[in-house]
């Protein structure tokens, strides 16, 4: 058996990491190029039901440890990933790949759910409730009684493997309520976390804020989001039922960074900065880097060390 694999919900991947939502899975040419690559899956960019053009620019911008955004989630539009998923089964029978949808109403996300439910995909729906960037719509993964109402109006119909897109959460007792309510539901997975939202970032020598949308304001990403990331990864895997797989992301640059998430509790792991600095090789550098770690520990598969980490009590 191949060392970086790994299994959620009942699928087996052969390789535990992937590109995160929204970086360079928007169109069919990123999405090609994810399916050639070493990644063991890939996400494509959350859907709303119609194409949308998202923020106005300047929307991204590069920092020493990591981006802003505020895309606003600049997209093709369901039809689009939906006849691309389903297409790329047909093609390759038995992989699983991840459809994210992020509607800005509880609507969309339902009238999302339907049309996926009765069309013949079969793979992981990520379903996104923790964007920041869309002027008006508060991260519903931070209303903990609407993600309760959404949820509950999702699993009446949806029996399709299903997961959610966490915002970070910076209290324990956060941990202990969201993890009570996604407890309540057949979730195939959780992924934790997107971007820490609503960040601002100063330009000192222009007096400026660096992106336009939303007053400057924008979701971190990349090296400085990692110890936020793990306190979540860890967080949610001590407190989740054990059918809840995890997808850690958030701060991972190279092999040691996916290692502390697996250590942590990941089952799988994506990239999002990192994926859009560095494209398409990253994965094969992150998977040698990975497999060099565990041969030096002795580790066979990332079963060894999943969850494994010590604290002093
Ligand atoms: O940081 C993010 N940017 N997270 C999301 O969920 C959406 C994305 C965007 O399009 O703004």
């Amino acid at each position: 058996m191949n060392m970086l694999a790994t299994t959620i919900g009942g699928r087996t991947f052969n390789n535990c990491m992937m590109n995160a939502a929204g970086v360079r899975c928007q169109n069919k040419r990123d999405l090609d190029a994810l399916v050639q690559s070493d990644a063991g899956a890939y996400v494509t960019k959350s859907a709303t039901p119609q194409k949308r053009a998202g923020n106005p620019s300047p929307r991204m911008h590069t920092l020493p440890h990591g981006s802003i955004n505020s895309m606003g989630l600049p997209n093709n539009g369901l039809d689009y990933y939906l006849n691309y998923v389903i297409a790329d089964q047909q093609k390759r029978p038995g992989t699983t790949n991840f459809l994210s949808v992020a509607g800005t109403s509880l609507a969309d996300n339902l009238a999302m759910l339907h049309q996926i439910q009765a069309s013949e995909y079969t793979g992981f729906v990520e379903l996104n409730l923790s964007c920041p960037n869309v002027p008006g719509k508060p991260q519903v993964g931070y209303d903990f009684d609407r993600v309760h109402t959404v949820l509950d109006q999702v699993f009446e119909f949806y029996t399709k493997p299903l997961g959610v897109k966490l915002p970070p959460y910076f209290d324990l007792v956060h941990f202990d309520q969201i993890a009570a309510i996604l407890n309540q539901y057949p979730l195939t997975f959780v992924n934790s976390i997107n971007s820490i939202g609503n960040a601002l970032v100063v330009d000192p020598q222009s007096e400026q804020v660096v992106i336009r949308p939303k007053g400057g304001y924008g979701g971190i990403g990349g090296a400085s989001v990692k110890p936020t990331a793990l306190a979540n990864v860890r967080g949610l895997a001590l407190r989740l039922k054990p059918e809840i797989a995890i997808v850690g992301t958030g701060g991972i640059l190279n092999g040691v960074d996916v290692f502390e998430h697996i250590l942590c509790g990941a089952s799988m792991v994506q990239i999002g900065t990192q994926f859009g600095y560095e494209g398409i090789p990253l994965f094969d550098r992150l998977a040698k880097e990975l497999t060099d770690i565990m041969k030096q520990k002795g580790y066979t598969s990332i079963d060894d060390f999943r969850g494994k980490l010590k604290t002093f009590d």
